[in-house]
C-alpha cells in the first residue's frame, strides 16, 4: 500500500512524504449506545483501516487528498481558515483536528500535504471517521513533534464529531482506534475511562463481519435523537434517583423506578441502555470463563434490544443478524456500531464460515434485493507510525 501511495504523493505534491501512519477501524463486540450514557463498551480494533502520508509545506496551505474520493481531487484551505465547510466533505474531519490542536496551542506553524487511503468500507459503521480523525492527529504529532498523547487525541477526535461535524457521539470509536491492541478487545468504562485489555480468544469460533451494503441515510439525526431521548428518560428517573447517567442504574433499580417514565418510547430507550450495560459485564465474565455459548446468547439479546427497544436496526440489519442466528455453528449475532445500516457481527465456528456466508447471502438477497458482503479480519493494533522507508 505504502509504495503506491508514495509515488502518488510525489505526483500530487511534487515532494516526498516525511511521515507515515496507520489507524484501524473497529468492531464493537457488545455495549451499543451505552457510551454516551456513561456505560460500558467492549470494542476491538480491526486490521482494516486508513493509511496516511504527510509532508510540511513552505506556505500556509493545507492540501488533502484521499485515494478513496479521487473525483473530489485535492482539497485545499488555509491554516488560518479552519471553519466547517460542507463542500469539503471528508476533509472536515482532518480540518476539525487541526483547528482543535491549534486552539490548544500545539505549534502547527506551516501548511502541509496529506494523502490518505483507507480499506474500511465506507458507511459500514466500522468507524472510518474516527480512523481519519486519529490518523490526522497522529500525522500532525509526528510531523510537527507535538507533545500530544493518545488520550488527548482521542478527546479531540470526539470533539470534532460533537462540535465540528455535529454528531453527539460517545468516546468509544476514537478510544479503540487510539488504544487498540493486536488480538485484544478493550472493556472500557465510559464514565471513568478506566479500561483493560481482554484477549479475543474464542476457541474454535471466529468473528465474521457482515455488511448490509446499505447506505446510511439520516443516521446522524436519528443518533442525536436517541441521545436526547436517553437524557429525557434520565431526567425523569432523577426525580427519585441520585444518578448522573443511565449507565449507573442497575436493572433491578430501573424496574423499581420505571413507573417515573410514562412515555413508552422513553421507557424503552432507557431499558435498552440499562440492560445493554448489564449485558456487557455478563459478556466480559462469559469470555473470561470461555463460555462462548453464553457470550453468543448475549449477542442475540443485544440485537433484540437494539431492534425492539432502541429501534436502530432496520430490516437489513435484522435480516443479517437474525438469519445468522439460525445458522448451524453460529453462537450469536448482532448489529455493531451506530446501526440503521452498516454491519453486523456473528460468532461462528471456523468450519462453518462458508455455510454462514451462503445461507445469509441467500436469505438476504431474497428479502432485500442485493447481496451482503463478509469480512474475516484479524483484531489489530490502534494508531501507529509506519516506517516511511518501507514499501
Ligand atoms: C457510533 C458512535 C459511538 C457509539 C456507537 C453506538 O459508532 O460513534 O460513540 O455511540 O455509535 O454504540
Amino acid at each position: 500500500m505504502l509504495t503506491s501511495m508514495k509515488s502518488k504523493f510525489d505526483t500530487l505534491f511534487n515532494t516526498q512524504p516525511e511521515v507515515a501512519a496507520f489507524t484501524p477501524g473497529r468492531i464493537n463486540l457488545i455495549g451499543e449506545h451505552t457510551d454516551y450514557n456513561g456505560g460500558y463498551v467492549f470494542p476491538a480494533a480491526i486490521e482494516l483501516g486508513t493509511y496516511g502520508l504527510a509532508s510540511k509545506r513552505n506556505d500556509r496551505k493545507i492540501c488533502l487528498y484521499s485515494n478513496n474520493f479521487e473525483s473530489t481531487g485535492t482539497i485545499e484551505f488555509s491554516l488560518d481558515e479552519l471553519q466547517f465547510d460542507a463542500a469539503h466533505s471528508w476533509a472536515n474531519y482532518p480540518k476539525g483536528m487541526v483547528k482543535y490542536l491549534k486552539e490548544l496551542d500545539y505549534k502547527i506553524d506551516t501548511g502541509f500535504n496529506i494523502l490518505i487511503e483507507g480499506n474500511i468500507p465506507n458507511g459500514a459503521s466500522l468507524s472510518s471517521s474516527a480512523s481519519i480523525e486519529i490518523l490526522m492527529g497522529w500525522l500532525l504529532k509526528s510531523l510537527f513533534n507535538l507533545e500530544v498523547d493518545r488520550l488527548e487525541l482521542i478527546h479531540l477526535g470526539r470533539k470534532v464529531e460533537n462540535h465540528f461535524i455535529g454528531v453527539n457521539s460517545g468516546i468509544m470509536d476514537q478510544f479503540i482506534v487510539g488504544m487498540g491492541r493486536k488480538d485484544q478487545a478493550i472493556l472500557l468504562d465510559t464514565a471513568t475511562l478506566d479500561y483493560h485489555y481482554v484477549p479475543t480468544e474464542f476457541g474454535d469460533y471466529v468473528i465474521s463481519i457482515m455488511n448490509t451494503n446499505k447506505r446510511r441515510e439520516l443516521a446522524e439525526s436519528k443518533y442525536n435523537e436517541r441521545l436526547e431521548e436517553c437524557q429525557k428518560a434520565l431526567a425523569l428517573l432523577q426525580h427519585e434517583l441520585e444518578v448522573d447517567a443511565l449507565g449507573h442504574i442497575d436493572a433491578a433499580t430501573f424496574e423499581k423506578y420505571a413507573y417515573l417514565i410514562k412515555d413508552n418510547v422513553l421507557l424503552r430507550r432507557a431499558r435498552h441502555a440499562i440492560t445493554e450495560n448489564a449485558r456487557v459485564k455478563k459478556a466480559y465474565d462469559a469470555l473470561n470463563r470461555k463460555d462462548f455459548i453464553e457470550f453468543g446468547k448475549l449477542l442475540n439479546a443485544s440485537h433484540a434490544s437494539l431492534k425492539e427497544d432502541y429501534e436502530v436496526t432496520g430490516i437489513e440489519l435484522d435480516t443479517l443478524a437474525e438469519t445468522a442466528q439460525q445458522v448451524e455453528g453460529v453462537l450469536g449475532a448482532r448489529m455493531t456500531g451506530a446501526g440503521f445500516a452498516g454491519c453486523a457481527i456473528a460468532l461462528v465456528h471456523k468450519d462453518r464460515i462458508k455455510n454462514l456466508e451462503q445461507e445469509v447471502t441467500e436469505n438476504y438477497t431474497k428479502k432485500i434485493g442485493y447481496e451482503p458482503s463478509f469480512y474475516h479480519v484479524n483484531i489489530g493494533d490502534g494508531v501507529k507510525s509506519l516506517d516511511i522507508k518501507e514499501g
